[in-house]
């Protein structure tokens, strides 16, 4: 049989996204992307570069005369993911189609480019994330000496700032938009700094076009991403474009252009970012505000250069500036050295801020990185379970009752597709990223439709639509007072 359909599919998908069909006359080709945001943006920027060189796109394995697999480094099991899928793919190369061109890319493309290929030759091809101008001269190289092709040289300037990613997988409402790229912060525990090189941010006259771009073909919502957004910097006509500076401008491109960004760290919060977040309506009323731990040892072992009392009073003047804005983090159970007590601290800190929703991991060692090096990896397995286990349970809780709040109140939601559960609702997201479900009615994908929420879980709202919203502005409270889990609990 000369097929892939007896691929096992991997059970947690959830992080993959599939290449559609389209366009180009030359070797078709299938791309999987694993991991955060950017590397779905980054796939975007992929399969532009490929179709601008005759290359075609397919969603069918069979059909394809290169898989391509774009890879996550973030967490252990990440990687044990996409090697999993890669040996895989590699079985059925070799049993049904040994012309097959298998290549890796992004994240795990500069430390495992030797372990893949030549002491496992599990694939032909490796591209580092800034090297995917070179894919197409790669491809051709790999086709037509039947050599193994590689480039993970990371560079300073790349930013791709002139490609125009192709939106596939997109529901044509939001889409997403890289301005940076890199890491200079250097966190213990993150391989980033490493996989994706030095910070660098993209001009911003091309982002704006991006966007404008988006605007004219009717999407109603950008995610400005990289990954560490607020750390935006470019120099234009000798001064200096701030992020609060993109994130405005970005705002005055048109009244129903809702704006989101992705990811920030604490230390670059400022207060004319939050000026912005208050006077700007259609930029969303939620940060994710990655805190990572609640102990200022631990937070020190991290490197995270913030204490737990400075975090905390960043809420609270966050909350100030921006009364009601919905809060999100990435918490780490179990980092190196971690005690009771210190596990202690994160819970009681959430307990303090009592975010609307948390990414929560267990720490895993990534190689390279100063934990890596300095420190032992000595919370065992079974205690950083347990300790997540807490964390996670907590966080339900929280999300839960902050849910609950909403109950009665009436937020505009932009409506991205049909529930997961009844072609008969309709889900989107509030302006806090709340996700709301609702009755379709005669509404349609891309309407901002404000939603009175009748009940809830700790994930959902589900709601009654009061009536179609001119545009994407704040969430219209029309009960009595704010949430008071949203006012400032921290003295
Ligand atoms: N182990 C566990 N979680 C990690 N993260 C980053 N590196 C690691 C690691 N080695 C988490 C952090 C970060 C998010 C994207 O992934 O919480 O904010
Ligand atoms: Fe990793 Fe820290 Fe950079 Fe985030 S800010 S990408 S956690 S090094």
């Amino acid at each position: 049989m000369n097929s892939f359909s007896d691929i096992p599919i991997l059970d947690d998908l959830d992080a993959v996204k599939k290449t559609p069909a389209s366009g180009g006359g030359g070797p078709q080709v299938y791309l999987e992307t694993y991991g955060c945001q950017m590397n779905v943006s980054d796939s975007e920027i992929v399969a532009s570069i490929l179709k601008e060189n005759d290359f075609g796109l397919t969603h069918d394995l069979n059909g394809a005369d290169v898989v391509l697999i774009n890879t996550c480094a973030i967490r252990e099991n990440a990687e044990q993911k996409v090697r999993r899928r890669l040996q895989e793919i590699r079985a059925h190369k070799r049993k049904y189609r040994p012309d097959l061109k298998i290549g890796v890319l992004g994240c795990m493309a500069e430390r495992l480019r030797t372990q893949f290929l030549e002491e496992e030759k599990l694939v032909d091809l490796v591209v580092g994330p800034d090297a995917y101008r070179d894919l197409p001269n790669l491809l051709k190289t790999t086709f037509s000496t039947g050599q193994a092709a590689v480039n993970v040289q990371l560079s300073r300037e790349e930013t791709y700032a002139d490609i125009a990613p192709v939106r596939y997988n997109s529901n044509g409402v939001s889409a997403f938009v890289s301005i940076m790229r890199g890491c200079d912060n250097m966190c213990s525990f993150c391989v980033v700094p490493f996989t994706r090189g030095r910070e660098r941010s993209r001009p911003t006259r091309s982002i704006l076009d991006e966007c404008k771009q988006l605007i004219d073909s009717g999407y109603k919502e950008v995610t400005v991403l990289g990954q560490n957004v607020n750390s935006y910097s470019v120099g234009e006509n000798g001064s200096a474009v701030n992020f609060a500076e993109l994130l405005h401008r970005i705002s005055l491109l048109s009244d129903s252009l809702r704006i989101r960004y992705s990811t920030s760290h604490p230390k670059d919060c400022s207060d004319e970012l939050l000026h912005v977040h208050r006077e700007r309506p259609n930029v969303c009323n939620y940060i994710h505000l990655p805190v990572q731990h609640g102990n200022t040892g631990v937070l020190k072992r991290m490197r995270r250069t913030y204490s737990r009392d400075e975090y905390l009073s960043l809420v609270k003047r966050v909350r100030n500036i921006v009364p009601g804005i919905s809060l999100s983090t990435d918490i780490i159970a179990g980092f190196c050295g971690e005690t009771e007590d210190e596990h202690a601290d994160t819970l009681s800190l959430m307990r303090e801020i009592r975010y609307d929703h948390a990414f929560m991991f267990m720490y895993s060692e990534r190689p390279n990185t100063y934990a890596a090096r300095k420190y032992n990896d000595d919370v065992s397995e079974e205690m950083k379970k347990r300790r997540l286990n807490e964390i996670i349970t907590l966080q339900n809780e929280i999300s839960l009752e902050n849910n609950r709040n909403e109950i009665g109140r009436v937020h505009t939601t932009l409506v991205e597709g049909p529930s997961r559960r009844s072609d008969e609702q309709f889900s989107g997201r509030s302006d806090t990223n709340k996700m709301v479900v609702f009755d379709r009615e005669s509404f349609s994908i891309g309407d901002y439709v404000d939603v009175r929420v009748t009940s809830c879980t700790s994930a959902t709202l589900r709601g009654k639509a009061v009536n179609k919203s001119r545009n994407g502005f704040r969430t219209v409270s029309e009960s009595a007072g704010i949430n008071e889990h949203a006012l400032p609990v921290v003295n």
